[in-house]
């Protein structure tokens, strides 16, 4: 059992806190948030991710996970310190490292003993390099082991992801450091997943190699769908097979209006801005993004054809908010991109999300929200998926129909039958299968 204390407590931060509690660790997940906190110590979860109310529960009733802000004690109290505090994006590309930044110093000056500072967060190369020295500067102390640790997990099945990953990555320079890191992990070690035990820079960008690639993979399969359009071929037939070949893989090859997130579009614009300062063009990323904004472009024209070129003063009806199902982020989702669009645009916007309106209203609280899809499609001239909730995918086509004023639909997640479209006279759009 190892005193681990987890700095910040947002998507990634809160997931590690209580899956490292119940690998049986005794975890304190602090916070600079003191609402957060609160929330937290009164039982309420502050996002919305799947298994993550009971896995808190079980384990702050087993004494195993706390939550506090007073992060100088818990770094005293601590053997292992693990920085998941967010790595926002500056507006020039790069990432801001300000709040790991002001975290190093916090923990140089609290040090007392030795211990593994780690850090989670996603960091450019050699950010581990620059937090050393932080870490250095403050105090007297020399006897710590730094590591990088990154995480792969996806929101909406985080917790699964942390529980049963695929890989640990390791990044570390002694060998005492990589085996306390691998003691922590334990239960997974034993389960036979592969660790991988590295430098601190591979690790570093063994995240964003990953994360680009991913990205990568959706940019190329929806510059696919787009030719499919032009050629009148079906992009998921074509994925299908491209994905039966053990090389390819079928995973992320699921064609739609662009990704979102907070990790992939933040992760490859950092990753062309790592190639800029070490005079490496990565080119393969700079389509992928220039591909991904175009993305949402085609969508505004998609809607556009179905309007008849008319969306000032249409009711438009959109259903999806987050960026993607199972989560109430809004980071970079399609619904952030398209909507001030269609605004500017002059059109009327109905609005419905299963869990993320809340978040939505923050920054864009003149919408008219729905508690349901039915109440949101009411008299619109257009409805428009941007999200694959599964209620939408059950959406009764026939009630539909019976609710707008007018049939018209973009399913840009492509998740509703196109002969039920067809059989209902439905003017519609999709991304890569219209034929
Ligand atoms: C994470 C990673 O940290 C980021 O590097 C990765 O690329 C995406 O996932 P995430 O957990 O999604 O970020 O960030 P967020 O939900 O914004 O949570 C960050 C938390 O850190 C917040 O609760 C914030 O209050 C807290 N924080 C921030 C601190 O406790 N101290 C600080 O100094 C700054
Ligand atoms: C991602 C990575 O998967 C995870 O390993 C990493 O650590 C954090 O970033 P996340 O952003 O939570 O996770 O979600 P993910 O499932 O990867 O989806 C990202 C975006 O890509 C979403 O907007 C999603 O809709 C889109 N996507 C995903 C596609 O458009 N097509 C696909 O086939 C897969």
């Amino acid at each position: 059992m190892k005193k681990i204390v987890v700095i910040g407590g947002g998507y990634v931060g809160l997931v590690s806190a209580a899956g490292l509690s119940e690998f049986g660790h005794r975890v304190t997940c602090v916070d600079i948030d003191n609402n957060k906190i609160n929330q937290l110590n009164d039982g309420k979860i502050p996002i919305y991710e799947p298994g993550l109310n009971s896995l808190i529960e079980s384990n702050c009733k087993k004494k195993r996970l706390y939550f506090s802000v007073d992060i100088e004690k818990e770094i005293k109290e601590s053997d292992i310190i693990i920085i998941a505090v967010g790595t926002p994006q500056k507006k020039n590309g790069e990432v801001d490292l300000s709040y790991v930044k002001s975290v190093s110093k916090t923990i140089s000056k609290s040090i007392n003993k030795y211990k593994i500072i780690c850090t989670k967060s996603t960091v450019p190369v050699g950010a581990g390099k620059m937090i050393e020295k932080i870490l250095l500067k403050n105090n007297d102390i020399t006897d710590f082991d730094y590591v990088s640790n990154p995480e792969f997990l996806r929101e909406g099945s985080a917790v699964k992801d942390f529980l049963i990953p695929d890989r640990l990555v390791i990044g570390a320079k002694s060998e005492k450091a990589f085996s306390i890191m691998k003691e922590v992990y334990r239960p997974i070690y034993i389960n036979e997943t592969p660790i991988i035990n590295t430098t601190i820079e591979t690790a570093e960008m063994i995240k964003y190699a990953s994360n680009a690639f991913l990205a990568l993979k959706i940019s190329y399969i929806n510059d696919i769908a787009n030719l499919c359009e032009e050629v009148n071929a079906d992009v998921h037939e074509v994925a299908k097979a491209m994905g039966q070949d053990g090389r390819i893989s079928s995973k992320f090859l699921h064609p739609g209006p662009g990704f979102g997130g907070s990790c992939f579009p933040k992760d490859t614009l950092a990753l062309v801005q790592m190639g800029k300062k070490f005079n490496y063009p990565v080119k393969t990323i700079e389509a992928a993004i220039a591909v991904n904004q175009e993305q949402s472009l085609r969508m505004i024209e998609k809607i556009e054809y179905l309007l008849d070129n008319k969306i000032s003063g249409k009711k438009i009806a959109v259903l999806g908010l987050s960026f993607k199902p199972q989560t109430d982020d809004i980071r970079e989702s399609s619904a952030t991109k398209i909507i001030p669009e269609l605004i500017n645009k002059g059109a009327l916007v109905n609005a419905y999300d299963p869990v993320a309106i809340e978040n939505f209203k923050i920054y864009y609280p003149n919408l008219n929200y729905f508690e349901n899809w039915e109440d949101t499609v009411k008299d619109a001239d257009v409805c428009v998926i941007l999200t694959e909730w599964n209620e939408f995918r059950g959406i009764d086509l026939e009630k539909l129909k019976l609710l707008m004023s007018n049939p018209a639909i973009l399913d840009s997640k492509n998740i509703l039958s196109i002969e039920k479209l067809k059989k209902l006279d439905f003017k519609y759009e999709n991304v890569g299968r219209k034929i």
